[in-house]
């Protein structure tokens, strides 16, 4: 099965996307995690995404459009895949349309995770990262068993360095004015399935799978 999950920053892709992929045995590509770890390597790329990701802003399109097509042509997404992340531009998702045409591969749903927009804020500062894992968790609403340590692998938790009030509001405003329009996109495709994510995590879990089986 080839998925994508959109949503506004805070949505719960990340959340979604991690138990989704066990679900369904399918591989899991997030441009924002790609990115992360281009950074952490201290590549070229990474260096120059991290001006874009610290400041709430989009990364140019270019890049991202690259970057997905050569992940797409792996081997582990042969068996299915979950776009998180991308599309985020009406530039990105054409883009996307056109790799799928070459590459024979159709997408079966697009998940549109619905969130109320002043719930967003209170999520992504709450939100603590796994280094070892990249599980997502919040001080209140997820919190791991143990203060500081995830519960999937024990590797330790951090705050991402685009959780903070400044560059929360830049991503809520770049998905307003750039990524929202998508809806309509994908809506005229007539894939796309709405899904309450203002519920229980596993409330929200059970509602995608549903939609899309
Ligand atoms: P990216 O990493 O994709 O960040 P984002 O879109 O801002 O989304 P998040 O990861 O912040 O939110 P999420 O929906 O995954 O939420 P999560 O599940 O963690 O991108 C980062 C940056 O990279 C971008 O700003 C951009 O610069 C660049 N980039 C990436 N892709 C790009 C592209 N295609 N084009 C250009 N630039 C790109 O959950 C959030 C919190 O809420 C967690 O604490 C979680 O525990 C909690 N939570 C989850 N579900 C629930 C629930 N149901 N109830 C209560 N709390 C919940
Ligand atoms: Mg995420
Ligand atoms: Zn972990």
């Amino acid at each position: 099965m080839n998925l994508l999950i959109m949503g506004p920053p805070g949505a719960g892709k990340g959340t979604q996307a991690e138990r989704l992929v066990k679900e369904l045995s399918i591989t899991h590509i997030s441009t924002g995690d790609m990115f992360r770890a281009a950074i952490a390597n201290g590549t070229e790329m990474g260096l120059k995404a991290k001006e874009y990701m610290d400041k709430g802003a989009l990364v140019p399109d270019e890049v991202v459009i690259g970057m997905v097509k050569d992940r797409l042509q792996e081997d582990d997404c042969k068996n299915g895949f979950l776009l998180d992340g991308f599309p985020r531009t009406v530039e990105q998702a054409k883009a996307l349309d056109e790799m799928l045409k070459d590459l024979n591969i159709k997408l079966d749903a697009v998940i549109n995770i619905e969130v109320p927009m002043e719930k967003l804020m209170e999520r992504l500062t709450g939100r603590r990262v796994c280094k070892g894992c990249g599980a997502s968790f919040h001080v209140m609403f997820n919190p791991p068993k143990e203060d500081g340590k995830c519960d999937a692998c024990g590797g330790e938790l951090y705050q991402r360095s685009d959780d903070n009030e400044e560059s929360v509001g830049t991503r809520l405003k770049s998905y307003m004015d750039k990524t929202q329009p998508l809806i309509d996109y994908y809506n005229g495709q007539g894939t796309l399935k709405g899904i309450n994510g203002d519920q229980d995590i596993n409330k929200v879990l059970e509602d995608v799978l549903a939609a899309v089986k």
